[in-house]
């Protein structure tokens, strides 16, 4: 699972240098979903359908075994003109799900946001917006029945003093439209669990107990209502500590609780210190979640940040899922797998500088080498030197960005007048042309 190197990679002495040299970040064993099975808990992502595929998809399919769709069940995506349905992207994830033993979760039919303009610029009788809402949710889970494990039927019906959000939906129906919504659902899909889904209802505040006084009405009442979802959009250092608590509060009124869209964001650029306590909180908040028997479990938005909503969203914000862009597992991971029971053997934090040998390509009785000199965050230089043995006869010819010679078998190069500094978090590189015969086996190389 290298794929950003494999396209460096030319001749078997390269491959071997590599492996060498590039410890793999290496991602729990036994993967996440493995560590949740155990703890009778889900671990989910949200997901993009357009990219289920190479890396991505390798490690949404091993690791998780929830999917969202992050954003292809929306009501703006599958019916963007009135009457035209798009379901390409939403198929696609349900027919992922299926082929990798993974359940979805709908998300989501009734909310104030991502709707399709002609919905939103519309102007309807009360009448009509129920029928709509209704003819929505009889469509969309009409067409997954059977398939899907549950719904987030309505999406933040609160404003942060618990007092109902003016939408659409609100203002046209009242409060009630979210009883319709959850009947509407049960009668499309009854073995679906329907949920209520908001943000900032993660601890005991005024819009978590508005939501808590309403799932109690609703049981009350004999509406379907299975479970809440706690989204759990969470800003590094603000992990409410009543999470467990409120958890446990949901869980005594007879419903499940989800963590359903889980990130914590930080001000960019992060840090050691600000991944290290990344970690100790998606640590924090998963155990809460194992701490609470109808607690089913957690859902990452996005599990790279490479796919996160957050830069975009939050400007200056970042780093908030659980692997970086280049699909390496951060420190985050391992706060969520020993949450979840793991023990994990991590990757080494990478410091100081160092230097690589490659061979990029190899011919007859040529050859072009290549060194790179990388530093750890927290480390540089501001000139080099690279030593090394050849161990079967080789010559160093022309070399370019760096000055070499070779005496007997030992080969010394040294930085060119431009590329003596390596900055903290960078790199430098040289090649050279050289001979061989017979083999040309990659030898160890010292950083001087
Ligand atoms: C976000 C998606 O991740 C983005 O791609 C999109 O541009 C906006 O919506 N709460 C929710 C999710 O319930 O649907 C939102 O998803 C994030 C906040």
């Amino acid at each position: 699972m290298r794929p950003s190197l494999s396209g460096l990679l030319t001749g078997l002495a390269t491959v071997a240098a590599l492996l060498l040299a590039a410890p793999a970040a290496h991602a729990a064993d036994p993967p996440l979903r493995d560590l949740a099975t155990a703890k009778n808990k889900v671990i989910g992502t949200a997901v993009t359908g357009s990219k289920l595929t190479g890396t991505y998809g390798e490690i949404a399919g091993r690791e998780f075994n929830w999917l969202t769709p992050g954003n292809a069940m929306k009501w703006g995506s599958v019916e963007p003109t009135r009457g035209n349905f798009n379901w390409t992207e939403a198929d696609q994830i349900v027919d992922f799900a299926e082929a990798h033993d993974q359940d979805v979760r709908g998300h989501t039919l009734v909310w104030h946001s991502q709707n399709p303009s002609w919905l939103d610029n519309g102007t309807w009788t009360p009448a009509q917006l129920s029928q709509l809402m209704n003819d929505h949710i009889a469509l969309e889970v009409g067409r997954y029945k059977g398939r899907l494990a549950a719904w987030d039927v309505v999406n933040e019906p609160f404003n942060e003093d618990g007092t109902y959000r003016q939408t659409l939906w609100y203002n046209g129906l009242g409060a009630d439209y979210i009883a319709q919504a959850l009947t509407a659902a049960r009668a499309a899909d009854p073995a679906a669990k329907l949920y209520i889904n908001d943000y900032n209802v993660e601890g005991v505040n005024a819009k978590s107990t508005a939501l808590y006084n309403l799932v109690r009405d609703l049981k009350a009442r004999g509406v379907p209502i299975d479970g809440v979802g706690l989204q759990a959009h969470l800003i590094l250092g603000q992990v409410p500590s009543t999470l467990q608590q409120n958890i446990q509060r949901f869980a005594d009124l007879g419903v499940d609780v989800a963590i359903t869209e889980l990130d914590i964001r930080m001000q960019l650029p992060s840090t050691a210190a600000k991944l290290a306590q990344q970690r100790t909180e998606y640590d924090a908040v998963v155990k809460a979640c194992v701490a609470v028997a109808r607690c089913t479990g957690v859902t990452v938005w996005g599990f790279t940040d490479s796919d996160s909503w957050i830069p975009d969203t939050f400007p200056g914000q970042g780093a908030a899922t659980p692997y970086d862009e280049n699909y390496a597992p951060k420190p985050a991971y391992y706060g969520i797998a020993t949450a979840l029971g793991g023990t994990v053997t991590e990757p080494p934090v990478p410091t100081g500088c160092s230097a690589v040998y490659s061979v990029p390509n190899q011919w007859n009785t040529g050859f072009t080498g290549q060194v790179t000199i990388s530093c750890a965050a927290g480390s540089s230089l501001s000139s080099w030197r690279v030593a090394w043995t050849f161990g079967a006869g080789q010559q160093v010819g022309q070399a370019w960005n760096a000055n070499c010679v070779q005496t007997g078998t030992a080969v010394s190069c040294s930085n060119a007048s431009w590329n003596g500094s390596v900055p903290s978090g960078g790199s430098v590189s040289f090649g050279f042309n050289g001979t061989w015969s017979g083999s040309n086996p990659v030898p160890t190389v010292t950083l001087g």
